[in-house]
């Protein structure tokens, strides 16, 4: 039986992953208080006792804003971990799937970002992304590198979804950023995608999100229509669109930062699904589990 070895199972993606990874072998599921992935020489050892067959990487550190003040710390988990998985996926004959960001690019293109596109992060958090992609490709191991975007999902610390349902029933007005767009996109979505490209044994640069593209402003409306329609009950009134300018925030973020999911559609042989549409699944999953 093949033997997968996931990596950030706690995460967002990771939870999801340990249910679609399921059907294509044995799931060796690893979070952070089993091994914490910056001390080297454990994971050096850990990789070698399992030898397993596919190293699925969806740990990462994920604080854009915190990044700034911790760069060391952003290196080490998002560039240093995924070149020491490549170097010993390679001896292993193992194939590596990592996870990478939307945030690589700059945002200052206005059609949606092509794998091939150069790349410019605004943020430490971004360049160690960006680090730790060319780390894996440097190696020559066979690994699939999927970039994605805006990930929300019923499981793991938080993301925007869960803010603005909280913050939807503590407030009566609230304020979101309208000049950033993206592809707010639902970690079982990429999870699923992975699940169907590793397989294939695809390898390089991928894009995958939700299709159709929103700004904050736009998601968190629908957010509030989308939980309304199942029946949460809300304090907001109102939503005020607001630029970027009155929201400072330690890091900066992509203007327009929608990727171009065109080569995994075909990859895939489907489109991904649209992120209003996964965001209503979404919510109704959260429901069921209680979230509001
Ligand atoms: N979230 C987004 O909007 C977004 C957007 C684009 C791309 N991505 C990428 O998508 C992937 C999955 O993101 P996600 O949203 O699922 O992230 P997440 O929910 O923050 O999960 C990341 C996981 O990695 C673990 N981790 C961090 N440092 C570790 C360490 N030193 N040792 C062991 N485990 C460690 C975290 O554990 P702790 O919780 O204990 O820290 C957490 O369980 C990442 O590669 C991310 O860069 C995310």
């Amino acid at each position: 039986m093949t033997k997968l070895l996931l990596l950030g199972a706690q995460g967002q993606v990771g939870q999801e992953l340990q249910q679609t990874l399921a059907p294509l072998g044995e799931v060796v599921a690893l979070d952070r208080a089993q091994l914490d992935l910056t001390q080297e020489g454990d994971l050096r050892e850990f990789l070698h006792s399992q030898a397993p067959a596919v190293v699925v990487n969806a740990a990462a550190y994920t604080a854009v804003d915190r990044a700034e003040q911790e760069p060391e710390l952003a290196e080490a988990v998002n560039a240093r971990v995924p070149q020491i998985l490549a170097e010993e996926s390679q001896t292993l004959g193992a194939y590596l799937i990592h996870i990478s960001t939307d945030y690589v690019f700059d945002g200052q293109k206005n059609s949606p970002y092509l794998e091939t596109d150069p790349t410019a992060p605004l943020g430490v958090y971004g360049e160690s992304k960006l680090a730790g992609e060319r780390a894996i490709l440097k190696t020559g191991a066979e690994a699939l590198i999927l970039r994605t975007a805006w990930v929300y999902g019923v499981y793991g610390q938080g993301n925007f979804v869960k803010t603005m349902l909280r913050l939807g029933k503590e407030r009566r007005q609230l304020k979101v950023v309208v000049d950033q767009v993206g592809s707010p996109t639902w970690a079982k979505d990429i999870a699923s995608a992975l699940a169907r490209l590793i397989p294939q044994r695809a390898t390089g640069i991928y894009h995958f999100t939700n299709s159709g593209a929103a700004s904050w402003y736009d998601f968190a409306t629908a957010i509030f229509a989308e939980a309304r329609a199942l029946g949460a009950v809300l304090e907001v009134k109102e939503v005020l669109p607001i630029p970027t300018s009155a929201y400072p925030t330690p890091a900066r973020r992509p203007a327009y930062s929608v990727l171009s999911w065109e080569k995994t559609a075909a990859a895939l042989g489907a489109y991904p699904p649209h992120w209003r549409e996964s965001l209503r699944q979404m919510l109704v999953e959260a429901k069921a589990e209680g979230l509001f």
